[in-house]
C-alpha cells in the first residue's frame, strides 16, 4: 500500500466540520458533566480540536486501544492504556478517529460500563464506515460517512506512518 495524492478531506474541511460538530455536541451535552476520552493515538489531533471547539468544560482522560495490524482489524481488541477510577457519576464523549468493524468503540464503552460504571457513554468519531460493520455500533455524532477505503492522516496511521499529515488521504495498492 502506499500513499495516494487524492485527499479525500483537506485541512479546511476538516476544521469547519469540527467546528460544526463542536456546536452541536455542546448543545447535546448542555446539563452534564462530561469527561473527554481520547481514544489514543489516531484521535489525539480530532480530540484536541474538537475540546478547543467547544465550550463545554471537560476533564480528560485517555485510553489506548489497539487492534489493528497494516490494514486488518485483528479483531480482538487490547488496551495497552487504560483510566480507572469510578465514573458513577460521568457522562463519558468518548472520541474516536473512525469507526470501522465496530470493535474497538464496542470494548471500550464495554470497559467503561462494566470497569468504571460510567452513567453514560456518548461516541463521536470523525469517519465513519459502516459497511464494514461487524458488531452493531453506532456513533452518536459523525464526522464524515465514508465508503470501504483505506485512509491515513489527521491522526490516523498505516503501521503506524502518516499520522502526523494534515489531510486526510486514501491510501491505494503500490505498483
Ligand atoms: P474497528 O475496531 O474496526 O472499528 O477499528 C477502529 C480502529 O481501527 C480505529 O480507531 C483506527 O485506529 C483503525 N482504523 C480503522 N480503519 C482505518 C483506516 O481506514 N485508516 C486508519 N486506521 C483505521
Ligand atoms: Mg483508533
Amino acid at each position: 500500500m502506499k500513499l495516494s495524492k487524492t485527499i479525500l478531506f483537506d485541512r479546511e474541511a476538516i476544521a469547519s466540520r469540527i467546528e460544526d460538530l463542536a456546536k452541536t455536541i455542546d448543545s447535546d451535552l448542555a446539563g452534564t458533566s462530561p469527561i473527554a476520552l481520547i481514544a489514543l493515538k489516531g484521535a489525539m489531533p480530532m480530540a484536541m480540536d474538537l475540546i478547543r471547539a467547544m465550550n463545554t468544560p471537560f476533564t480528560v482522560e485517555l485510553i489506548r486501544a489497539k487492534s489493528y495490524e497494516g490494514t486488518h482489524s485483528t479483531g480482538k481488541v487490547a488496551f495497552p492504556i487504560v483510566p480507572e477510577g469510578d465514573w458513577s457519576d460521568k457522562t463519558v464523549l468518548l472520541i474516536e478517529d473512525i469507526i470501522d468493524t465496530g470493535h474497538t468503540a464496542t470494548a471500550i464503552s464495554e470497559y467503561l460500563r462494566n470497569d468504571l460504571n460510567a452513567q453514560d457513554i456518548r461516541i463521536v468519531s470523525f469517519l465513519d464506515k459502516p459497511s464494514r460493520r461487524e458488531v452493531e455500533c453506532e456513533a452518536n455524532w459523525v464526522g464524515f460517512s465514508i465508503k470501504d477505503v483505506f485512509v491515513v492522516g489527521y491522526g490516523m496511521d498505516y503501521n503506524e506512518a502518516y499520522r502526523d499529515l494534515p489531510d486526510i488521504h486514501t491510501m491505494e495498492p503500490s505498483g
